[in-house]
């Protein structure tokens, strides 16, 4: 099961520039949007107690609303302190307006 495709979340239900919290096999994901696009990570900053999906995403990147610390929503690498570890990504796909992800 942990290799499969999951739903997360209808594509329309997050905004351009945006993350969207969603639990998914007891995980907690965020999913973000950019140009179209989608990207899920863990929802946990890995630098200390807050939800990335409470931050701001600025194209291919999101801000921990907690310190400021930015991850790239791509790769989950950390890009500014005070993040230095990086956040794990996970696989997305988009099927009919469907977000689908792999959190294996
Ligand atoms: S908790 Fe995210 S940068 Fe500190």
């Amino acid at each position: 099961m942990a290799n499969d495709w999951l739903f997360a979340i209808d594509a329309d239900e997050i905004d351009e520039e945006d993350v969207a919290p969603i639990e998914i096999e007891g995980k907690e994901v965020a999913i973000y949007r950019n140009n179209g696009r989608f990207y899920a990570s863990v929802d946990k900053c890995t630098h200390g107690n807050a939800f990335l999906s409470d931050g701001i995403v600025v194209g291919d990147v999101i801000e921990c609303p907690l310190h400021q610390g930015r991850f790239c929503i791509k790769t989950g690498k950390a890009l500014s302190a005070p993040a230095s570890i990086p956040i794990e990504t996970f696989e997305v796909k988009v099927e009919n307006g469907k977000v689908f992800v792999k959190v294996g």
